[in-house]
This record gives structure tokens, sequence and C-alpha cells, in this order.
């Protein structure tokens, strides 16, 4: 989604811009400007459509310095990703500039107030530069003007505004969008994103809803609404730089691929903390627990929220705690759950999904939880994320920074940490013994070794990508622990290949979806060793009598049937749990999709239309 750097106090302030904005080109985008405060008498705004590339291009055909700006890149929602609807937007007078992550949905209405005003723009952000325009040509100072906007505003906004003729400073705002702000040597910074920040800095404050900053190379300083001096979110930033570089990989998300035998270590890390049990043995702990943790224990309802691929994760995590916990768990795509009546009360548990921790749909499920005074546990990656600091508890997948839009590790990191979760809610309810959670730790601990035997096949299953990369439909089957996997090999394969690919309980596809196979599908089967394995042997003969090429993933010591009867067959290590064999059928998927995508020369980490955190509805 969109992305903001904005600096003042340095000679260099494009540069950092600039490459600010790089850092947060995974976030998916498709235009992207800038506006520096050269001096007292202009504010100078270059914008483009497409890529950065565009934009670099235009500046270097200008001379622009000056120790203020403000960059973005657009995810287009109001108008389409053209120069003139790129950021930053100005006031017809050109003395306020304007970028904007978000959608003011009350634009229309705003702009109705300005009768005389003509805009240059189809976006929901221009009235906003008017707006502050016509504060601070009433007399009123720039955070002043700001702040009485504000007020007006409904909807979802990060904004960073600039007035040409208060130089130096930049003033910052949010309400359900990331923003953060941090100060070192006489320098201030704001972004959406701290990646595009930990150049500079590592110490950083995320604002809270409705908070002002007002940004100037002396420092900053944070109000409400009503301009009473308020506290940001301060945290430190311990990941490096280096974990968001490519090291040498052709692409971040194939990168990714491979650090998940390490990022699945660091979430199974550390999780028993010694002996307080009854019987002696060591207990699982959250991340951060804000509530009592016997609340846990008392839990009689879980409810799953999350979106995209998290969604997926939810989907394994549902299986775990029926099975370890016992409670019955409803898994819910986020951005319809506040819109019905889900049945919440102090003893529903809903855990919120989410890799970033703010992706908008997730944000406003798990509010409407707390609203209800649900419980609400998040299950984040990002540390310091919206979504972990408004969660009753976290629980961090460590998986490191994930900057390929597909997401890869992350998933399988969400899949480990569902097991966890399931684990801890068995534990807290008293179904489980601290013993027999030893155990099944210790056995996870071998996961990440498999994890390892499955990329090992890497060569292989491009060949099959090779094979398969001009399919024009592939359906996905799998039963239990298959079928999210199932949805995730299709999604993966989707996002970054553009194939037309779909997924279905294997049960289901003799009532409708069978219909589609006919000669040239490809049917990728789940089907690894467990209590439904011969029922998928069964649906594979169905597929292959039909028509359609068949792609097995079995497990090793059970796959005569899988070679009887597939074309192709990718085998994984037996899983230490049959919970946990998700983890090692989601890798060949994504090698597979990854694959395939790179035959057909897509863009692999930024693939079309889509964007790694979905910042609004
Ligand atoms: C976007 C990304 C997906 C991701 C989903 C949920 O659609 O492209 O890869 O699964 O958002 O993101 P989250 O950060 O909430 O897990």
């Amino acid at each position: 989604m969109c992305g903001i750097v904005g600096v003042t106090g340095r000679d260099d302030a494009l540069d950092v811009i600039l490459t600010g904005l790089q850092r947060l080109e995974y976030r998916g985008y498709d235009s992207a400007g800038v506006v520096m405060d050269e001096s007292s008498d202009r504010l100078r705004v270059v914008k483009r459509g497409g890529k950065l590339a565009n934009l670099t291009a235009a500046l270097s055909d200008e001379s622009i310095s000056g120790s203020v700006g403000i960059g973005h890149t657009r995810w287009a929602t109001h108008g389409a990703p053209t120069d003139s609807n790129a950021h930053p937007h100005t006031d017809p007078t050109g003395r306020i500039a304007v970028v904007h992550n978000g959608i003011i949905e009350n634009y229309e209405e705003l702009q109705a107030t300005l009768p005389d005003a003509t805009f240059s723009s189809e976006t929901d952000t221009e009235v906003v530069a008017h707006l502050v325009a016509r504060e601070v040509e009433g007399g009123a100072e720039l955070p002043d003007a700001v702040r009485t906007v504000l007020r007006s505003l409904d909807g979802a906004f990060a904004l960073c505004i600039q007035d040409r003729d208060t130089p130096g400073m930049i003033v910052v705002a949010k309400r359900e969008a990331p923003l953060i702000v941090a100060h070192a040597d006489g320098v201030s910074y704001c972004a959406s994103d701290v990646a595009a920040l930990i150049r500079h800095t590592r110490d950083v404050q995320a604002l809270m809803d409705d908070q002002v900053a007002v940004l100037t190379p002396d420092g900053i300083t944070i109000t409400d609404l009503n301009g009473v001096a308020v506290e940001g979110h301060a945290y430190h930033v311990d990941w490096d730089l280096d974990a968001a570089e490519k090291q040498g990989y052709e692409h971040f998300m194939l990168k990714e691929i491979h650090e998940q035998p390490t990022a699945i270590a660091d979430t199974l890390r550390d999780r028993l903390r010694p002996a307080t049990g009854p019987d002696g043995s060591p207990r699982l702990h959250l991340d951060e627990c804000r509530i009592d943790e016997g609340e846990f224990g008392r839990i009689d309802k879980v409810f799953i929220v999350a979106c995209g691929t998290s969604l997926y994760s939810a989907m394994v995590g549902k299986l775990a705690i029926e099975h370890w916990a016992g409670i019955p768990v409803e898994v819910e795509v986020a951005s319809e759950f506040r819109y019905r009546d889900p049945i919440l009360d102090p003893h529903t548990l809903v855990i919120a999904v989410s890799q970033s921790g703010e992706t908008s749909d997730t944000m406003a499920a798990a509010t409407h939880a707390l609203d209800q005074r649900a419980p609400v546990l998040a299950l984040v990656n990002v540390v310091g994320s919206t979504l972990a600091r408004e969660a009753d508890a976290v629980f961090y997948t460590h998986a490191g920074p994930e900057v390929a839009v597909a997401s890869t590790k992350a998933f399988t990191t969400q899949l480990a940490a569902f097991l966890l979760i399931g684990l801890y809610l068995g534990q807290q309810r008293g179904r489980i013994y601290g013993s027999e959670i030893t155990d099944i730790l210790n056995r996870l601990h071998h996961l990440p070794g498999q994890v390892e035997q499955v990329l090992e096949q890497d060569a292989a299953i491009a060949e099959l990508a090779r094979k398969y990369a001009s399919t024009h439909y592939t359906m996905f089957i799998g039963r239990h622990v298959g079928l999210p996997i199932a949805m995730e090999g299709a999604l993966k394969l989707k996002e970054i290949s553009y194939l037309h690919a779909e997924a279905f309980p294997a049960g289901e596809m003799k009532h409708g979806p069978i219909a589609l196979i006919e000669d040239g599908s490809l049917v990728v089967a789940l089907a690894p060793a467990g209590h439904t394995f011969a029922k998928m042997v069964s649906n594979i003969q169905e597929v292959r009598a039909r028509g359609a090429s068949v792609l097995a993933i079995g497990t090793d010591g059970s796959t005569a049937d899988l070679k009887a009867h597939a074309h192709d067959l990718i085998t994984l290590p037996e899983a230490s749990h049959e919970l946990a064999s998700p983890i090692l059928a989601a890798i060949p998927l994504q090698l597979f999709a990854y694959h395939v995508a790179v035959t057909r020369g897509e863009d692999i980490d930024q693939p079309r239309n889509l964007a790694k955190t979905v910042t609004v509805e």
C-alpha cells in the first residue's frame, strides 16, 4: 500500500526520502512523488505515475535541493495511477502540500464546503490541502490548522503536511493507518513503516490514533486533537538492515522461502518458562499479556479473524485449538466479521492473525471484538505494530522482516505459532499435561531440519514448474490439514503467476468443481500421510480419469499409491505430528508458484495490483 517518508534537518533530504521510498516499494504502489521545501517562496512538487524509477528520472532532469521534504508512493484507490493523482497534492496557490495513506471517506462532502475550489485530481486527498490552506490563510498556525481539519475528516489516514510559509516544519497525524516518527542527531523523520528509517535510527515512536506530531530539526512534539501534549508508543527496532536485503537471492520471495528453517526455529524458541505448573513441569507463555492469564482458562469459544494468507493459517489454527484445547473455533474473513453480529462476550477469545499487524480489516475486526469486551490475542510478526499494541495479548512469530508481497515465511511461522497457541490454550484449560507439551515441543524442534530437507528439492520442483507453467487451469485439492494448504497453494500461484487457480475440499469436488476438469487441467493433490490419505487417493483417480494431470504431495513411506496414480510426486519427510505436516506441505507449493512465475517472466516481489500491507478496506 502507500508509503510515506518525511525528513527535516538534512541537506541530503531528497536522497534520504528516495532511499526510504525504495525500502517501502515492497508494500506495493503504482505512482510516486516528492515535495521539497527549497526556499521560502516555493514548494517544489514532482510526481509520476508508475514505478519509482519514473520519479527518479523526472527528478534527474530538475535540480532540486532542500533540507525538508516528504515522499510518497501511492497505491491507487480514488482515481487512476496518473501523474496528477499521485501525491503530494497542493492547494491551488501551492502553499500547502499533503501526502496521505488511507481513505478520506467524506471527501465529497468536504469538497462541497469549498464551492469555488477547482480540484486538479480525482483523489480523496487533495481536499485536505485546500482545507488546511483555508485555515492558515485565515491566520492559524500550521499545527492548529491541521488539528482543525482533522476533526472534520472521516475515514483512515496517515497524513504529512508541509507549509511553504512555515519553513523547516512537517506536521503529521494519523487515524487507523500506521505512522512512526523519530528524532536523531538534529534530524526529525516520519515514515509509514520502520523499514524506511532503520538506516538512520532504531528508536522510533508510533503515533496513536488522532495524535498530531510537529517535526522540526530541533525535535518532535506530539499532541492530541486538542493540542494537549501526549506520548506516542516508543520502541526500539532490533532487526537489522541486512535482514531486509536480498543477500544474493534473485528475489525477496526466494530468500524468504529459504529463511523458513531459521524463522520457524525462532518461532519455536524460548516458549517454555521453568516449572510453575502443578506437576512441576515448564509452562508455555505468550510474548505479551496485558490481562490476567487465567482468563484464557475460562474461554469457551474462539473466533480467528484474518485476511489472505493469514486466513489459511487460521484454518490450521482451528484444527490445533480444537484438538488440544477442546474449544469450538470459528474462522472468519476479517472483512466480514464486524458487518454481522458475531456473538462475543468476555469468554470469547478473538485471535487476530496478521503478518504486518496493520491490515485494516483485521484491525477493524479486533477493535470490534475489544468493544464487545472479548479478549483479543494478536498473532503478528511485526513487533510494535498497531494490532500488537491494541490487543490484550500478543504472540509474535519472530519471522523477521518479510518483504515480498507474496507471504511465505510469515505463513509457515504462523502455522508453527498456532501449534503453540493450541497447546497454550490446552494448558490454560488444564486439558494437557506439562510433560506432554514438553514432549510435543521436543518433537516440533525437528521441524526446521525437515523444512531444510524439503527445500533441497528446489531444483526438482523448478523442473515441475517449467513443465506446468502454461497450464490454464489448476485445481488444488486437500482434506483436513491438507485443505488450508491447498487454498494457500492456489493463492500463491494466482498472486504471482496470474494463472487461474482455485482450491476445493477434495470431498466437494464431485458437487460441481469436477465439471471444470478437462484434458490439460492440472490438479495439485495434497495427500500427506494421515487419516484422510485413502480418500485423497480415490479423488486423485477421479480427476485423472477425466483428463487432469496430477501432481501429488505425499509423505515419505506412504507414496506407493501416489506413484501408481499421480503423474508427478513431491515427497515430504514424515512430520512429528499430523498438525505439523501443513508446514512441510506449504513449502513445495511456494517453490512451485515461484518457479512458474519466474518461467513466465512475472514480477515476483511486486505482483500487479497487489500490496503487501492492505491499509484500506
Ligand atoms: C495482503 C498481502 C497478503 C497477506 C494479506 C494479509 O493481501 O498481499 O500476502 O496475506 O495482505 O496481510 P497480513 O499482514 O494481515 O497478514
